[in-house]
Parts: C-alpha cells; structure tokens; sequence
C-alpha cells in the first residue's frame, strides 16, 4: 500500500499543530512512530506483532444520498500510543491527525471514543465527496485501511434538453427526447400515460426504453399524452409528461345513408367525424342552408346534439313531425383549419305504416340485396358504410313501435312477398 504520509510529514504536520494546540497533548507525537512506541514504555524492541495497533474491522463502504451526511469508521484496536489520520486517497488530503481536524472544509468533523474508533463525519454530502478515504496509524511502516464513499444522486429530468408537448401532421415522423441526469446515470424509458399500447413502427409495445420515442408515420392513435420515466435505484424515480398532437382533415363516417319516414313522424339522423384540431360541424338541408350550429340547440322542429370523444364527434340531428317538405337529403358538415368533408342523408317518405302491413314471413336479409351499400362515397379518406338493422325474421306479429322504426323496409317486403306469391303461382299453374 502507497505510504500516502510518511514519518517526515507527520512530524510536519504534528510541528504545524503544535503551534495552534496545547503543547503538553501534542509533545509526545514529535517522536517517530519507533519512539512514541517506547516513550509510551510499552517496550519492545522486537515490535511483537501481537503488540502492534490493527484493523479491528475492514472500513465498511459507504453509500449517501447527495446532502446527507456521511459516516466513515475506523477501529484500531492496541493503538496504544499511535495516532490515527484520515486521508482522502484522490486528492492526497489529510482530513484529521489524532484529535484534530486539519482539512479547511467547514462540513467535515471528527469523533472518537476510547482511543479505538475513529469517525469521520462528512456533513452535507456533495458529489465531489465520492471517492476513497484512508485510515492511516503511523507505524512504521504505515498501516492503513480504505473506504469508499459513494454518493449518489437521485434522478432528474433536464428539462432544456427533453421534448415539450408536441405537434405533428398525421403520417409525418415524431421524436420526442427525454434528457435525464443523476449517479448512478438513470435509466429512461417513455410509455404512455393511460397505459395503453403504442403501435411502435410496426410492433406493439407498452414501453420503449431510453431516451428517444422516434415514431414514423404518426397516426392519430399516438395523439395522447406521454410520460417520460427515468429511475436509478436511489428515490424519487421522476417523470415528465409530454403530450402529442396529431393533426389531420375531418373524416366523416355515416352509417344510415338512407332513412325512411312518414309524416307525422319524428326520426334521427346521425354522422360521426373525425378531426384534429377539433372541426366544427353543422347540418345542412339539400340547399345547403345551414340547419342548426354546432352547439346543442333545442328547437322546436329541430335538435341536433353532439357529442365529443377526444377526436370523434358524433353528431345527431333530430327532426321532430315531418312534414312532406322535409323529406330529401340533409347534409352534415365538418370543417377544421386542414380541410373540410360533408356526406349526405336521404331522407325518404314511406307510406304511415299499418297494422295490416304486418310481415308474416321473409327470406334471410342480405343488406346487399337492398343494391345500395356504397352508393355513396362521399369522401375518400373515410369508408362510408350503410347499416341498416336488421329485421326481425321469427316475430310474426310486429306491433306498431317496430313497424315504425322498420318502416322504410316495409314496402320492400311487400314487394319480396308479391314476389314469392308469384313464383308459387307460376308452379302451380305450370305442374298443371
Ligand atoms: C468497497 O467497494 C469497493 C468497490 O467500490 C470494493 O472493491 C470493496 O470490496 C468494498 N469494500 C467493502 C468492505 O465492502
Ligand atoms: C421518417 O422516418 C423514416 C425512418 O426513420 C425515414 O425513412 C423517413 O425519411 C422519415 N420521414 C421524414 C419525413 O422525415
Ligand atoms: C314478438 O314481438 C313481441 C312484441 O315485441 C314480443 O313480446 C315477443 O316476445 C316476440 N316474439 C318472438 C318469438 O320474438
């Protein structure tokens, strides 16, 4: 082991503190270690090694949060009339010789009880504190033991070099950065907020480790908030939050393209959009006169509501004792600073339903046989589907509500079962 001080600094440093301190404690450490041995009269010529100081116990190393204090021991049993220092290995420091505190650093003290251990107190702590501490007893040689002070930091997100909320065009590239700092250096890792999946470049993942979230193509599904963790071991783990906008044209979906009514009744006509930023969007009659705003209003013929769901609206227009001039095509519009799309709802008048126009039978219903999905495509970023519900096949008495809410498919029906009449007369007629 590297003798850090030897007997002629010792002495140096004893000289240098006997000057500030009381002469009759400090006069025996003028002596070399050999002499303090037998000025002690402990004699031994032979230095029995059973005689000399040792390490009771091997300097336990130390971990501390940075601006805790600190605590390094150090137990000498036989120290007889040895002294003890403690010396900070990287610098070459000497801390403390015997009883005093020789280091100008106001956050280092000393303690000491029954001539046997030794405490070096670091108040305090801050990084420049880690590294290795020295326990030396001046023998000659020297004897030392060493300790290492470990100071750790917990983690910290640097705010100058991670990303704030972003946003980005649909289908472009997104990067967010996290920058983060602490000892020992933090792992960092992005996941969403709500804890959902992200679609990442082709693979579903929870989370994705380190500092850069690089998605390309972004889709509106990544719109969301996203928190950046970064944890070390040494708490508090700590996280920042970035939120993701994804911008794009409103899209518009209609399920119902065609719905039947009669007059006197009161139907529902309904549109669902998709937009970011959020689009404004209103209803239109055939003329393009604008029917009713975007906000909830409650009128006398009409009512349109809208509902919102992060990007999606969902629009109803409710039209409230249809009148023969009602019927034709409604319009519902959606509109943000990217673009704009519209689609189209007729509104068909059917024959005031009766109970005598109950169904009695009817083959499976295809909607495809109704010859009218995808009439319509209205625009070209959105499938335009038409739902239509499906009948009830094994009722044979349909009460009045039913028949209303079907009413449309009425005639139809009507038109199927003429149809079966004929055939069945055809064979008979042709088996004759
Ligand atoms: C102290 O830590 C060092 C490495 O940092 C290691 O080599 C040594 O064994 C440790 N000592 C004790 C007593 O744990
Ligand atoms: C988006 O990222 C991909 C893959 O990293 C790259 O090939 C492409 O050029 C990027 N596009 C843009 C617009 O930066
Ligand atoms: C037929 O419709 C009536 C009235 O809606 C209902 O009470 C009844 O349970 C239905 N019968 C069948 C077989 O579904």
């Amino acid at each position: 082991m590297e003798t850090l001080v030897n007997n002629a600094v010792w002495n140096l440093i004893v000289c240098f503190c006997l000057l500030g301190t009381n002469v009759i404690i400090i006069s025996g450490s003028l002596q070399s270690g050999k002499e303090v041995d037998l000025n002690a009269n402990s004699v031994n010529q032979f230095n029995h090694e059973s005689s000399m100081p040792r390490f009771a116990e091997p300097i336990p190393n130390v971990t501390v949060s940075i601006g805790r204090d600190a605590l390094l021991a150090c137990v000498v049993d036989n120290l007889r009339g040895f002294k003890v220092a403690w010396v900070r290995v990287d610098t070459q420091t000497i801390l403390s010789i015997h009883h005093n505190v020789i280091t100008q650093n106001p956050r280092v003290t000393l303690s000491y009880n029954d001539h046997r251990s030794w405490y070096l107190h670091i108040r305090d702590v801050h990084e420049e504190d880690r590294g290795w501490y020295m326990c030396q007893v001046n023998t000659d040689p020297m004897r030392s033991r060493q300790g290492y002070l470990q100071v750790v930091v917990p983690p910290s997100i640097i705010d100058k070099e991670t990303s704030t909320d972003m946003v980005v065009r649909e289908a472009s590239n997104a990067t967010l950065i996290c920058k983060a700092a602490g000892y020992p250096e933090p792992y960092v890792m992005w996941r969403r907020e709500d804890g959902e999946d992200i679609n990442y470049n082709g693979d579903t993942v929870n989370f994705i480790d380190g500092e850069v979230l690089h998605i390309t193509r972004v889709s509106r599904l990544h719109m969301g908030a996203y928190l950046c963790i970064a944890s070390n071991g040494v708490p508090p783990s700590i996280s920042k939050r970035v939120t993701l906008k994804v911008q794009f044209p409103p899209m518009l979906t209609i399920s119902n393209q065609l719905v039947g009514g009669y007059v006197g009744q009161d139907i529902k006509l309904e549109c669902h959009t998709e937009a970011f930023p959020t689009s404004i969007n209103f209803w239109t009659t055939e003329k393009g006169d604008m029917i009713v705003s975007d906000m909830t209003v409650s009128g006398e013929k009409y009512e349109a509501i809208s509902t919102d769901n992060g990007y999606n609206k969902y629009m109803i227009l409710k039209i409230r004792k249809l009148s023969p001039q009602d019927f034709g095509s409604y319009k519902c519009v959606a509109k943000n600073s990217l673009g704009e799309t519209d689609g189209f709802i007729k509104l068909d008048q059917i024959e005031v339903p009766s109970r005598s126009m109950a169904i009695t039978e009817g083959p499976e219903y295809d909607r495809k046989d109704y010859g009218v999905e995808n009439e319509n495509n209205y625009n070209e970023g959105g499938s335009s589907e038409i739902v239509f519900n499906s009948l009830p096949t094994d009722n044979s008495s349909l009460n009045s509500h039913a028949t209303r809410s079907y009413g449309f498919r009425v005639d139809w029906l009507i038109i199927v079962s003429a149809g079966w009449c004929c055939v069945v007369a055809m064979v008979q007629s042709s088996c004759r």
